[in-house]
């Protein structure tokens, strides 16, 4: 069957990336807003028959930028979807780097709404065939939908990455107990007993303020300091700060989905940090690695 890529217009750099690797034709998108505000998406295409009969794989992370939020990322997604199933794809495979939302997968106080699973539902409904995602923040939200569902892990490529970079005395710390599990995985790829600690983090579900503690032994030693997503950059901050107070020698950000909202960058550099090292779910200077062979062997 003949396959083609869209480019979503949130992963420009990724989409090419898989679109090679893949050795497809790719096309790109055409979008505006409504002076009401409503989004308007166009795939770049002459005539419906280049869709007709074909596999589509579009590529769309839903992380924020200064073009478009969140929101506006998921419905281009819902229209890039509903255009080819239109056009006739025969295959509709999605891949969503970073999928919004995936923190919202609990109710956290009384009233509110687990909205990771209805986006996933949502994108379900639209009868795609395969969707893939990358170090979903919480995989348990992927068993409630009907299609092939792969979360892809970017552990090793991340640690190809930053063994390059010659760091020695390697101890690899979760900014929290939940971010455990992930760093001790993270921590195999550099040899069999590289040490995984971790911090206590309280967060008020209220006001969303961070509470962290710990005590490590960090003396002359670099750190790797590892989370699913930086987002306002608070907990990377506040575990670099306590880092640094316990003698880290050199300390490395690392996050699959580096957003970098806000000040992150600052709070980050200023505790300690000598770099932020994310991929390219989302585009932006800390883009250092590369998911897309990642992606592509699952695709191939
Ligand atoms: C939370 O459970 C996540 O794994 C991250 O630790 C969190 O999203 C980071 O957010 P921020 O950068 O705003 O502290």
């Amino acid at each position: 069957m003949k396959k083609i890529l869209i480019v979503g217009p949130a992963s420009q750099i990724l989409g090419i990336r898989i679109a090679k690797g893949l050795d497809i034709n790719y096309y790109n998108t055409e979008t505006k807003t409504f002076p009401d505000g409503e989004n308007y998406l166009r795939i770049n295409i002459d005539n419906d028959s280049l869709i007709d009969g074909t596999e589509v794989i579009i590529v769309q992370s839903t992380g924020p930028s200064s073009s478009e939020n969140q929101n506006g990322r998921l419905i281009e997604l819902l229209m890039m979807i509903e255009a080819v199933k239109r056009m006739g794809a025969t295959k509709i495979v999605v891949v969503i780097p970073y999928l919004a939302y995936a923190r919202q997968d609990s109710v956290f106080r009384p009233g509110e709404c687990k909205f990771a699973q209805l986006v996933l539902r949502l994108i379900d409904s639209m009868r795609i065939n395969e969707l893939y995602v990358v170090d979903i923040h919480s995989q348990k939200i992927l068993e409630e939908i009907q299609c092939k569902c792969v979360n892809i892990d970017s552990m090793k490529i991340l640690a190809d990455y930053i063994k390059s970079l010659n760091i020695k005395n390697i101890v690899v710390v979760a900014p929290d107990k939940g971010a455990v599990e992930r760093s001790r995985a993270f921590a195999k790829h550099f040899g069999d007993n590289i040490p995984v600690d971790y911090f206590e983090k309280v967060r008020d579900v209220k006001s969303g303020e961070i509470t962290m503690s710990g005590k490590l032994s960090l003396k002359n030693r670099d750190v790797i300091i590892s989370d699913d997503i930086i987002a306002t950059g608070g907990t990377m901050a506040k575990a670099i700060k306590i880092l640094k107070k316990e003698g880290a020698n050199r300390i490395f950000a690392v996050a699959t989905h580096a957003l970098l909202l806000q000040n992150a960058r600052y709070r980050i550099f200023s505790a300690g940090a000598d770099d932020i090292i994310g991929t390219d779910s989302i585009d932006n200077e800390v883009s250092k690695v590369s998911l897309s062979k990642a992606i592509v062997d699952y695709l191939k």
